[in-house]
């Protein structure tokens, strides 16, 4: 396939580009500490001025500009985005016995948490447009058990994952949960920021995890996470969990952990939230430049394009050949683009294409939780969930960072152009 991109650099077909960018690594923090140096290191010696570095005023203080911005009523800070999982399955009432459903597209957390929490994780395949977990398909699951209760037993929630930055469909979430009488946990690690019909990621179930691990959209100088909710009696019951089950200094209640954050973590985290809303905007429009040059490019399918600019397409023609296509974009979502995420005919080919010209990539995820060997005594096996494992053969991340020039998006489209010319 030719691609039809014109790249002011490129003289002629097949010249050597004049000026291209040396390297467009998949993520560079570097850039965004260089602008905001000085306020971190402020932040930084506060802590350090202050001797307190566990708890105490900055979470508190980051706990509420987090809820604030989520649209939840209270946030409790603690020490990952996986203890902040914990926390919040614990907190919605899930214990030994039970079931809590998920999807098997996702960093491995969002089951090992549920297996902390003592519960079953029970996989149910995702959506072949967005890939994050399917509601049909939990309904029909959720169905099927009315008819034989035993399978899967005493699902207690359901936990969507904001895959990439884009919110699950929620509307449909929200009527499963009252028809079943099941609690919505989000995982919402990926997601600082997005929204779905305009109310926030971390608002739209019982209880809702963030990570600050350092490539999130929203990024610690270390491990960090925060769980919201908007009932204070949760979130006090997350509060003593994250501190051994102790609601005052050395009497235990139940059995918590150490899962607090550091106040050197809650002030860097200050210090950036105050550009969140910047740097997902330019996420944003990064992707609308990938979109388009995709487009232009004719990599991807008519159909693709049309479905990632909320157009509906009338294009009849088989384009399933695209050796590109484009997830779909849901259009209550506002997606906050963690990841800008392609499907790739060839994709391990293509990914080493464009390592060779040392442009980053990575695959989010190449095993599907059900395949993983910690989760063989589910007894599922390849061919169960096919969305998923189909998505882990073709799904490829480019680089994706506020800072990213329109240069460097032209240079990687342009290098997937010549990969598959
Ligand atoms: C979807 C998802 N859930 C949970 C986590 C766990 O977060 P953390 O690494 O902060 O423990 C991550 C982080 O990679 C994630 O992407």
């Amino acid at each position: 396939m030719k691609s039809s991109l014109s790249f002011p650099h490129k003289t002629q077909p097949n010249a050597a580009p004049e000026s291209v960018p040396l390297a467009v690594p998949l993520l560079d923090l570097r850039r965004q500490y260089d602008g905001l140096r000085a306020d971190v290191l402020a932040a930084i010696a506060r802590v350090c001025d202050s001797q307190s570095f566990i708890l105490g005023p900055e979470v508190e203080a980051l706990e509420r500009e987090i809820a604030a911005l989520t649209g939840a009523a209270c946030a409790v800070g603690c020490a990952s985005g996986t203890e902040a999982l914990w926390l919040a399955l614990v907190a919605a009432g899930v214990k030994p016995g039970d079931s809590v459903i998920t999807t098997p597209f996702s960093f491995f957390a969002s089951a090992s948490a549920i297996v902390r929490a003592g519960a079953t994780p029970v996989f149910v395949d995702v959506d072949p447009g967005t890939l994050n977990l399917d509601a049909t398909l939990v309904g029909r699951r959720l169905r099927d058990r009315q008819a034989a209760p035993t399978q899967p037993a005493n699902v207690r929630a359901i936990l969507p994952v904001h895959l990439y930055g884009q919110c699950a469909d929620m509307d449909r979430f929200d009527r499963i949960a009252q028809e079943f009488e099941v609690a919505i946990v989000e995982d919402a690690a990926q997601a600082i920021g997005a929204e779905w019909s305009g109310r926030g990621a971390g608002s739209l179930g019982i209880t809702a995890a963030f990570s600050f691990y350092p490539t999130k959209n929203l990024s610690a100088y270390g491990d960090a996470g925060i769980v919201t909710t908007s009932c204070p009696q949760m979130a006090e019951h997350m509060r003593q969990l994250r501190n051994h089950g102790s609601p005052r200094r050395y009497y235990h209640h139940e059995f918590g952990w150490n899962g607090r954050m550091d106040a050197i973590q809650a002030a860097v985290l200050r210090v950036k939230l105050g550009h969140i809303a910047d740097w997902n905007q330019s996420r944003q429009q990064h992707a609308a430049t990938y979109d388009r040059l995709f487009a232009e490019s004719w990599l991807t399918s008519r159909q693709a394009s049309d479905q990632a600019s909320g157009q509906t397409s009338s294009q009849t023609s088989d384009k399933s050949c695209a050796p590109v296509r484009l997830l779909s974009r849901s259009p209550q979502a506002k997606h906050v683009f963690h990841q800008y995420v392609i499907r790739a005919q060839r994709r391990d080919e293509l990914r080493q294409f464009l390592a060779d010209r040392k442009i980053g990539s990575e695959i989010y995820y190449p095993l599907p939780l059900h395949l993983q060997p910690a989760f063989s005594y589910l007894g599922l096996k390849a061919g169960d969930l096919p969305v998923a494992e189909q998505a882990a053969r073709e799904v490829l991340a480019l680089p994706m960072f506020p800072e990213l020039t329109e240069a460097e998006i032209q240079w990687v489209v342009e290098s997937i152009a010549d990969f598959y010319s």
